[in-house]
C-alpha cells in the first residue's frame, strides 16, 4: 500500500532522513518513536509534500502511484492524511461550514446542512465532541485535547487510504486517549485506513492493535518489533537501541 522507499530528506541545507525504508499494509497499524528532532514529523511533511522538505533520493508510492511531483492536494486526493503535532487555529473559519465544505469536495457530493449534520452526529458521539463546538472557528482558542479530536474527526470525514497522526495523543487526557484509539481501530477495521502514528508514550497502544513499532534514530530506521520493544524503551531509553545495534553489526 504505502511504500517508503530509501528515503533521502533535507531541510533547507540539513540531512534529516537518510535511507529511509517503510512498507505498511492496508488497514494496518504502525507506530514510529523515536527522539526529540529526529525527523519523525519531517517525515510526516514529506510524506504530504510539503515544500520546505525536499526529497533527493528515494521514492513514495501509494499502490502504484509514485507521488513525486504531486501537490499536497493531489496526494490529499489520493487517499492520503495527516494530522499535524501542532495543528494552526484558523480564526474565522467556522469549523461546521469547513467540515462540510471538506466533506463534499473530498467525496464529491453535495450535502445539505441538515444532510450533513446526519453524516456528522454519530463520529461527534463517538469522539465526544459536543455539536455547540462546530459554531466556534478552527482550532482558535482550542485546548490541545480539543484540537486532537478535531483532527480525528477530520479524518473519519475524510476516511483516508492512509494516515499520518503525529502525537495525536499529546495533550489528550486519559479517557480521550481511549476514544482516540477507538476510533483509529474502527477506521483501520471499517475504512481498511493504514496508519502510522507517531508517539512518545507506551499508554495510547496499550488500547491498540498495533501491526509493528519501528525506531527512529538517524535519519532512518534503527530498530522494528512488537508492543515489547516499546517496553525496552520506556525502561532502557534509546541508548539501548543504539548500544544494541552496535553489538548486532560489530
Ligand atoms: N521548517 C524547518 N526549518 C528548519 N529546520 C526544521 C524545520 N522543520 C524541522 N526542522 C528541523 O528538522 C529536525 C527534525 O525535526 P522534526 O520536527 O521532524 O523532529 P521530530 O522527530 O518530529 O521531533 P519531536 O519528537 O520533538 O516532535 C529538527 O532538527 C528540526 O529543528
Ligand atoms: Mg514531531
Amino acid at each position: 500500500m504505502l511504500s517508503l522507499n530509501n528515503l533521502h530528506a533535507m531541510i533547507e541545507k540539513k540531512e534529516i532522513l537518510k535511507g529511509l525504508s517503510l512498507e505498511i499494509n492496508e488497514g494496518e497499524i504502525h507506530i514510529l518513536m523515536g527522539p526529540n528532532g529526529i525527523g519523525k514529523s519531517t517525515l510526516g511533511h514529506l510524506i504530504m509534500g510539503a515544500s520546505h522538505v525536499h526529497l533527493t533520493q528515494g521514492e513514495i508510492k501509494l499502490n502504484e502511484t509514485n507521488l513525486s511531483g504531486l501537490s499536497t492536494a493531489e496526494r490529499a486526493r489520493l487517499g492520503l492524511y495527516l494530522a499535524f503535532q501542532s495543528p494552526v487555529a484558523v480564526p474565522g473559519l467556522r469549523i461546521s461550514e469547513y467540515l462540510r465544505n471538506l466533506y463534499n469536495m473530498h467525496h464529491n457530493k453535495q450535502l445539505s446542512v441538515s444532510e450533513f449534520r446526519k453524516v456528522l452526529k454519530e463520529k461527534l458521539e463517538l469522539l465526544q465532541i459536543d455539536r455547540q463546538a462546530l459554531q466556534r472557528y478552527l482550532n482558535d482558542g482550542f485546548s490541545g485535547g480539543e484540537m486532537k479530536r478535531f483532527e480525528m474527526l477530520q479524518l473519519m470525514l475524510l476516511e483516508p487510504k492512509f494516515a499520518v497522526l503525529d502525537e495525536i495523543d499529546s495533550g489528550v487526557d486519559m479517557d480521550a486517549q481511549k476514544i482516540v484509539a477507538q476510533c483509529i481501530t474502527y477506521m483501520s477495521k471499517t475504512s481498511k485506513t493504514a496508519f502510522l502514528i507517531v508517539t512518545h508514550y507506551q499508554r495510547l497502544l496499550n488500547f491498540l492493535d498495533a501491526h509493528k513499532v519501528h525506531v527512529m534514530l538517524d535519519g532512518r530506521i534503527a530498530k522494528s518489533g512488537g508492543l515489547e520493544l516499546v517496553t525496552s524503551l520506556e525502561k532502557e531509553g534509546y541508548h539501548w537501541v543504539k548500544d544494541h545495534n552496535t553489538e548486532v553489526t560489530l
